[in-house]
């Protein structure tokens, strides 16, 4: 199947006076269509650096990386803007709404961004917050909303566009047990309607729902695995076998 991520030999160093500092340190690897991966590792590994990069919020110091097929990693800044409006749906730790929007127009921004025409762009983002569950909340302002179902705007944001890869940095991280649990059933259920995503997460419960799980060690590869014949359903119970 066609890699919808492929990196090759990708470094960052991080230069700060006379100080670098090698965050990544050569990593190769592909992401095929579908796929959910956990990525992994140590405080300081490089998982946000990675994560950055794969989202073109960031270019690598040195090596390739190719989205859908297209190099990425030269491309001029408002080059990058437009792969990330069309091709990344990003969710971040800390949601990264903007606090004077309500739901819906913080959903619909990247489609705005985007040049989508206003009829379109209410029907999609109706639809992405409808996914979400939050459709009775479209009204709303961040701070009138709970942690998780600022989320959950967060996630109704990154699929608006309907992109090649949704990436997420902790997208549980600050979030309690039950909503924690909630976002990843969302992530579950975008997962099995065939969308690639890739979970920058320390928490093995969330990367139990991945099939891949890649770790990082002082900026390298030190495993990959494929999760075992898994079958999870949405609530994490296993499945029967098929
Ligand atoms: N903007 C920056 N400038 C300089 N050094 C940085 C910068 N961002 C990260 N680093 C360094 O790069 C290395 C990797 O950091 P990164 O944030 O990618 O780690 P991480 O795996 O996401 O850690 P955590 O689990 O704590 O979020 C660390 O040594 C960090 O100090
Ligand atoms: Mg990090």
């Amino acid at each position: 199947m066609a890699a919808v991520i492929r990196v090759e030999a990708l470094e960052r160093v991080y230069r700060i006076g006379p100080v670098s500092v090698p965050a990544l340190r050569g990593l190769d690897f592909a992401v095929p269509a579908g796929q959910m991966v956990a990525i992994m590792g140590p405080s300081g590994s490089g998982k946000s650096t990675l994560l950055n990069l794969l989202g073109c919020l960031d270019r690598p110091t040195a090596g390739r990386y190719f989205l859908a097929g297209d190099d990425v990693a030269h491309k001029s800044s408002d080059e990058l803007a437009e792969v990330r409006n069309r091709r990344i749906g990003f969710v971040f730790q800390n949601y990264n709404l903007l606090p004077q929007l309500t739901a819906f127009e913080n959903v619909e921004l990247p489609l705005v961004y985007g040049r989508v025409g206003r009829a379109e762009r209410h029907r999609r983002a109706d639809e992405a917050l409808a996914a979400v569950g939050l459709a009775d909340r479209r009204r709303h302002h961040p701070m009138e909303l709970s942690g998780g179902q600022q989320q959950r705007v967060g996630i109704a944001r990154a699929i608006v566009g309907r992109p090649d890869v949704i990436l997420a940095d902790e997208p549980t991280g600050n979030l309690d047990s039950v909503s924690g649990n909630d976002v990843l059933q969302l992530f579950h259920a975008l997962h099995e309607g065939g969308s690639t995503i890739v979970i920058v997460t320390h928490d093995e419960e969330v990367a139990r729902h991945c099939q891949r799980i890649i770790r990082l060690h002082d900026g390298q590869l030190v495993r990959d695995d494929e999760a075992p014949a898994r079958n999870l359903t949405a609530t994490g119970e296993e499945a029967e076998p098929c």
